[in-house]
Formats: structure tokens, sequence, C-alpha cells
């Protein structure tokens, strides 16, 4: 592999920071107050304590890490989705940090999670921050990305989202296809402090993909638009009970929109309006004939087609809204407040139509959740 190119930035801190001993008593007290099961919790907040003490740390049992990341995900209140959290895979590889593990252990999650297309939610725990020994991190910001190769003009072939870390795995001598595409799957770059960052290409069958098309326009099948078929965030921080796993990849399914709305429509991604206006033939000189609206209702029919004619499980934006709704109701029977962010649970197409537009939702942060990685700028070679 060819030398990494010099970094800008620090390196990543070591963590020398004990666990917040308060977060860690809340953590094992929700976990023995939801599972009465468990019997009375003073034993194991003393075995707790007592390990804190000793090492600045202490390992979650496998009940605890299960708990502790399903509620990361009741709790992260920007997911439409989580009526389901009871029913997420957690794979438990905390003895993992060695970069070349970790990547390989993405492309298992990814194989699981797909599951042929009947996608199930899974989460796999990499090693955990620890004083003096910070875990691996993923820099990619999902398992499955897509190149975005700038031009000498400014423009970007692909995902202009993605175009740094395209730049990046680059310089770190990675080849992309003789024949540059819009859909190029990016590797996977996993980093620790005293190691080399470790760069993987996604195995071909590791990533399942759909074809776009249309159920009344055959001329958009000819257009190669695709997708990946599992949406899985690989830079984000799970947090359980004062414990920090900075690699703990999760996924879920797709909302149409969030491809059809979304990475297909913005104009900082792939920007597609404009062009299918023209194809569709509609008036495109004047907002007010909506032609915009008119493209990405089309788009994200074709989005939804196109998932259930692969046989790759995808939800509307009305059935999750309402889904949602009956989540909220549980979360209250059950004497929770679950928080949700309004301006992240709305849909971005028809709003007003969805039903978790006409209210207001709690915003209060609880912990265990899932925070925004560390990984940005970090230069993980020091030499
Ligand atoms: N919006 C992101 C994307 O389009 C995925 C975020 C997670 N989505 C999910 N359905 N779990 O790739």
């Amino acid at each position: 592999m060819a030398p990494v190119p010099a970094c800008p930035t620090e390196a990543i801190p070591l963590r020398t920071t004990t666990v917040d001993l308060a977060e860690a008593d809340d953590f094992i007290r929700l976990h023995h107050s939801e599972h009465p099961e468990l019997g009375p919790v003073e034993h194991r907040l003393a075995e707790v304590h007592a390990e804190v003490a000793a090492t600045g740390t202490y390992r979650h049992t496998e009940a605890e890490l299960t708990f502790g990341a399903r509620v990361a995900w009741r709790n992260s209140a920007r997911c439409i989705g989580r009526l389901y959290w009871r029913s997420l895979k957690v794979r438990d590889l905390r003895d993992l940090r060695d970069p070349k593990e970790v990547a390989d252990e993405c492309v298992e999650h990814l194989k699981l999670a797909t599951n042929g297309g009947k996608v199930r939610p899974v989460i796999t725990v990499f090693a955990p921050d620890e004083p003096g020994q910070p875990g691996p991190r993923i820099r990619n910001e999902q398992l499955v990305r897509y190149a975005g190769y700038r031009g000498p003009d400014g423009g970007v072939l692909g995902d202009r989202r993605n175009a740094d870390l395209t730049d990046h795995v680059i310089g770190m001598g990675w080849r992309p296809p003789t024949q540059r595409g819009p859909f190029d799957v990016l590797p996977l770059v996993v980093e620790r402090e005293d190691t080399d960052p470790y760069l993987l290409e996604l195995p071909r069958d590791a990533v399942m993909e759909v074809p776009i098309s249309h159920p009344e326009y055959p001329w958009l099948a000819d257009l190669g638009l695709r997708w990946h078929a599992v949406p899985a965030i690989s830079n984000m921080r799970l947090r359980i009970g004062g414990v920090d796993y900075p690699a703990a990849p999760f996924n879920g399914w797709y909302m149409g929109t969030e491809i059809g709305a979304r990475n297909f429509a913005d104009t900082d991604r792939y920007d597609l309006l404009p062009y299918l206006g023209k194809r569709m033939g509609l008036d495109t000189s004047k907002v007010q004939t909506l032609w915009r609206d008119r493209v990405l209702v089309e788009l994200n029919r074709a989005v939804l087609h196109s998932f259930a004619e692969a046989g790759v499980t995808i939800t509307d934006h009305h059935t999750e809204s309402d889904r949602f709704l009956t989540h909220l109701k549980k979360e209250e029977a059950a004497g929770r407040s679950c928080p949700a962010d309004w301006t992240w649970i709305v849909p971005p197409m028809s709003s007003g139509i969805t039903s978790v537009f006409h209210r207001y939702y709690d915003k209060r942060e609880l912990v265990p959740n899932f925070f925004p990685g560390d990984t940005k700028g970090v230069c993980p070679i020091i030499h």
C-alpha cells in the first residue's frame, strides 16, 4: 500500500479519563428497573464501583451491552424507525481492536444485515475506549458509500458528500476502477492510534445494490441509477453507562425518501431533479409549475418500486410515520418519555400529509445514545 499522506491535524487524544460513575450507576439502575428478573441492583453497582476504582473503567455484561445498544437506538431522537428497537441484533465483538479484524467483521456485519434482501437491524460493537487505550475507529460514515470524484471544473462524478473521503482513500493508495462511475463503492478505512490505518475493499457479495427503475417510465432504468440495500452508520460513538464504543456500526432498513428525496435529489448530492424534469417533459422554466415536486414524487415511486421488485426491505414515509406514532404510544404506556427531533422525524417530502407532522415532541437528550464520532480530522499516523 502506498504511504499515507501527511495529515494536518492532531492524533486521537488518549482517553485517560475514568468512567463517569453517576452515568454508570444510572445505566445499571435503568437496566435492572426494566429487567426485574435481574434482581436487586446493589450487588452489580458495588462490582462496577470496585472495577472503576481499580481500572478506571468497567466491562459491561453481555446483557448490559445488548440492553444498552437497544436503548441507544430507542433514545435516538432523529430516528423515525424506532418501533422495532427491541429487535436489534447485537454482535458482541468487544475483544476486537485490530483494524484488519474490525474491517473483516464489518463485512460480516453487512452480510448478516443484508440477509438476502430481508434486511435485519444489526449493531456490531468493537473494543471500547479505555483509559490509555482508545478503541478502533471507522472513518467512513457508512459501511457502504459511493465515491465522489472531483473534476477539474469543480464538478463531482458520484456522491459529492463523499468527495473528501474519496480524496483521502486515493491518497492512501486506493485505486478507483479504470472506468470511474457514479456508483463506485469506496473501501473501508479503519484507524487506530498506534497502527497504520487499514484499507479494505468491500467484497462484491457483501454489498447488495438495487437498480432503479420506474413502474411507468421505462427510460428511467436506462439511466443506470442504483442504491445500496443497507444503510449502516459507522462513524458514531455508542455510549452506554459512561463507556464509549467508538466503533459500533449499526443499521436499520431504508425509508424510501432517504434515497429518493435526499440522496438523489439534494443539490449537494446527486442533484437529479433538473435532468429528470427535462426527461419527463415538464415545464422547468418556472418554479410555480411545481416541476420539481412532480419529479420528486416519481423518483420516490421509482425507489420504492425498485426495492420491492428486488425483494429488498424498504418502507415508505406514510407507513413509517404511523409506526412512529405507535412507538410513541407504547413508550408512553411504559411510562417513558420518547425523545424526538421534529426536524428529523418529519419526512423530507409531503410533510403535512404524514401523521408525524401534526404534533410536538419531547426534545430531551437521554443516554445511552449515539453521538457524532470524533474521527473527523483525526490523523492516525504520526511518524
Ligand atoms: N439517510 C442515510 C442514507 O440515506 C441513512 C441514515 C440511516 N437510515 C436508516 N434507515 N436507518 O444513507
